[in-house]
């Protein structure tokens, strides 16, 4: 589904993203974590093209994708949700949700029945109508993911999803992904809650200082030395 080969990033001599190949086989769901600041975030925006990488190449479904601009991927197959959840606030969650169809020739009905029933999935029926300014910070989550929904994705990119989210609204992303993942859709979730990553992800793959430098199954990963090492004296917290 998507590969990466050689994949690096730098920020004015500063290599966030060192040299990452990494690989997710269709209907997979692979973990992606590191201390912070080991370059977690810049990887995706890489792989989604809200950065364009310094070197590397990134493969999706076999097409050469490296340099597509992140509204291309966004309509080719490849939805992505951010650390911050980016709504338009002064629209309301079915307004929201609508959004990404808007500029296509389906009509208005389609569009809006499409989008109630991405609302249920994600619970929040009871919210629909009210500004997306006025949601929770797990709720803003949820509406992103929903919004990504639209276009029935292929590949999601997460970044941190569970992150300082209400524990219903965590089991909520939490079964919404696995839902999506029974029926093919793959994943690359980074994420700081480790024992949520374990049970969800089928691969983890490890990052310190913007370079992968484990990956394998989470009970391999958690007998693995470099990985201890990579997370002690770090703050893992942020
Ligand atoms: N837009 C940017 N400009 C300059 N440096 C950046 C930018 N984005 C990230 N970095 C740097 O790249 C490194 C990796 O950051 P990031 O990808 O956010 O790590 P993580 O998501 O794992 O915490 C950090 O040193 C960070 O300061
Ligand atoms: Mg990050």
């Amino acid at each position: 589904m998507l590969e990466t080969e050689g994949l690096t990033k730098q920020f004015d001599g500063l290599t966030a993203v060192d040299n990452v190949s990494v690989t997710v086989e269709e209907g997979e769901i692979v973990g992606l974590m590191g201390p912070n600041g080991s370059g977690k975030t810049t990887f995706t925006n890489c792989v989604s093209g809200v950065h364009e990488p310094t070197a590397g190449q990134v493969m999706f479904k076999g097409t050469d994708i490296t340099e597509r601009a992140v509204f291309k991927n966004a309509r080719d197959g490849i939805a992505r949700t951010f650390q911050t959840p980016r709504v338009f606030q002064d629209l309301t969650v079915l307004e929201n949700i609508e959004v990404p169809l808007l500029n296509t020739d389906r009509d208005l009905e389609e569009i809006e029945a499409k989008a109630r029933s991405k609302i249920d999935a994600v619970e929040l029926e009871h919210v629909i109508m009210q500004e997306a300014s006025d949601l929770s910070g797990g709720q803003k989550k949820l509406l992103e993911f929903a919004r990504n929904l639209m276009r029935e994705p292929e590949l999601i990119l997460m970044d941190e999803p569970f992150a300082g989210v209400h524990p219903e609204i965590k089991k909520t992303m939490f079964d919404r992904i696995q839902a999506l993942n029974d029926n093919g859709v793959s994943f690359i979730i980074v994420s700081h809650e480790v024992d949520s990553l374990y049970s969800i992800s089928d691969r983890i793959v490890v990052f310190d200082q913007g370079a992968q430098i484990a990956s394998g199954q989470p009970v391999e990963i958690q007998e693995n030395e470099r990985v201890v090492e990579a997370y002690l004296g770090h703050d893992i917290t942020a």
